[in-house]
């Protein structure tokens, strides 16, 4: 029988600490839950004491999700242990992560520790967060480039102390799988007590390996692999839970390894992140990228359509993406929608399929086939929804390539309007020029992407547009068939995220 291997996401705290994918609350909690449906083994929900955004968002995440253990991390700090215990007490299964860094280059020029100091230290801080919690995880941080015989001597003792789990991180993306194959190999013949836990892997992707080292790795005998949805994280990322988990499940006779994921949620974990932070799959992306099950020359189409495995080593249900391409119109009823939803995966209450239903109806007089992209695109724009500070009521332009773009735009807040009007450089800067005026306060727009979610004249465009202020960014997304419409909308749901964030943070950040 195939042995189990446990899947530690880490999307709420490696990938969230990534450039331009930070997550409010609501959003972190709707991917959590994601998590949960998808049957991850462990949530890092974030790192409690960076600020009281992320606590806030590591105790709702512990106190909300049942099925899996929920992690902080924590510098081998007492303050960072005691703010992470703080964060996931309530959780079903709580653990504390807690790291310090391994190699010479790190505790000479970061640390300014000597290797023994090191050793004290993460014994002393294991000791310390057992107080509080059973399960602890001990990460030697840079162990890819630390000595072995260091690594062998400090995981027996943290071990000793307590931990249940040591992780050996790849940070810097710097190793190779035949490498890491007999790092993790040594680990395993050279610690006398490492039976006792499991031994964890965590691989950063800056040469491109982070998928290759974890498999490599499991091969060697980790049985807890970090990994993160579509791979964000620290510069070039983290290993892609999607590429692990599938690489596993479609060569299992050769890694004899399961996990406990529910693979159809695949596909929908991976747009719902991509949803909310903004940043695309590139279309060759493996397993979730657009063309992943595209065949597109006469042969390989030929070879498919006379048997799907000459070119296909994995089905597109597998992941979680319907094949059955039916489409709806404006005469479909709230059954047969209901139904493709449930379909495509989601399971909506019925306040959010009456939103989603008259959300639809009015998508199905504009344009005349609505695709399965246009209702997961529709969900999700409604799957997280903040608290309104703006309404868009309504707007008006005048644009033209011979005149200067005027914007008038009125938004409610608090049931009063406010209208104000703009020229800009076009109809969108003219219609931001405008909310700026409304909102009144100073931020700048960082980035604005425009996409259609399907091919054709009437296809809906998607606008995702990050907004900063001060250092924190704030992602909003806008959907029309009207592309100036979807940008106004993104743009007033960004400012709401942003005015609904300085109501929650208050305080200094500690970065890692
Ligand atoms: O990459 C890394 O070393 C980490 C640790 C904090 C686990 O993210
Ligand atoms: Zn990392």
């Amino acid at each position: 029988m195939a042995k189990q291997i446990k899947i530690f996401d880490t999307t709420l705290r490696d990938g969230e600490q990534s450039p331009g994918c930070s997550m409010n609350l609501q959003e972190k909690l709707e991917v959590a839950k994601q998590l949960e449906r998808l049957k991850v083994d462990v949530i890092e929900a974030g790192f409690a004491i960076a600020s009281p955004g992320d606590f806030a968002a590591v105790k709702a995440i512990a106190d909300t999700v049942k099925d899996c253990t929920v992690a902080s991390l924590a510098r081998a700090l007492t303050q960072d242990i005691d703010r992470a215990w703080e964060a996931v007490k309530g959780a079903a299964q709580p653990r504390i992560h807690t790291f310090i860094a391994t190699s010479d280059i790190h505790m000479q020029h970061k640390l300014k520790m000597k290797p023994e100091d090191v050793l004290n230290r993460a014994v002393e801080m294991v000791r310390y967060a057992k107080k509080y919690c059973n399960d602890i995880e001990f990460s030697a941080e840079d162990a890819s480039r630390s000595h072995p015989e260091f690594l062998y001597k400090i995981f027996e003792a943290v071990i000793a102390a307590g931990a249940t789990v040591i992780n050996v991180p790849d940070t810097v993306g710097y190793t190779t799988p035949c490498e890491y194959y007999d790092l993790i190999a040594g680990i395993k013949n050279n610690v006398p007590n490492v039976d006792l836990v499991d031994i964890s892997v965590h691989c950063h992707n800056d040469l491109g390996m982070a998928v290759a080292n974890t498999l490599a790795a499991a091969r060697a005998g980790a049985t807890q692999l970090e990994c993160t949805i579509n791979g964000i994280g620290e510069r070039a990322g983290n290993a892609a839970l999607e590429e692990i988990v599938m690489a596993l499940h479609t060569r299992k006779h050769l890694f004899d390894l399961e996990t406990r994921i529910d693979t159809t949620q695949i596909y929908r974990s991976s747009r719902l992140i991509s949803t909310l932070t903004g940043v695309q799959v590139q279309p060759n992306k493996a397993v979730v990228g657009a063309n992943a099950f595209a065949h597109e020359s006469g042969i390989h189409q030929h070879g498919v359509l006379a048997e799907k495995s000459t070119y296909e080593i994995m089905t597109p249900e597998s992941i979680g993406l319907s094949q059955n391409k039916m489409v709806l119109g404006k005469h479909s009823g709230r059954h047969a929608f209901d139904d493709r939803l449930k379909t495509l995966g989601y399971s909506l209450t019925k306040e959010e399929l009456d939103a989603a239903f008259k959300e639809f109806k009015i998508l199905a007089d504009k344009k005349k086939v609505v695709q399965d992209r246009d209702l997961e695109a529709l969900v999700e724009e409604k799957s997280v929804e903040i608290p309104e500070v703006y309404h868009l009521e309504r707007f008006v332009i005048n644009s033209g390539n011979t005149i200067t773009s005027t914007a008038s735009v009125k938004l409610i807040k608090n049931d009063e309007e406010v209208e104000e009007v703009s020229t800009g450089d076009g109809p969108v800067d003219a219609a931001f020029k405008a909310i700026d005026k409304i909102v009144g306060i100073p931020f700048t727009l960082e980035d604005y992407v425009l996409h259609s979610v399907t091919e054709g004249k009437d296809a809906q465009g998607e606008v995702v547009v990050k907004i900063r202020m001060e250092e924190e960014l704030f992602t909003g997304r806008g959907l029309s068939t009207d592309v100036v419409e979807a940008s106004v909308k993104a743009y007033v749901n960004a400012v709401n995220k942003m005015l609904y964030e300085a109501t929650l943070q208050e305080g200094a950040c500690v970065c890692l």
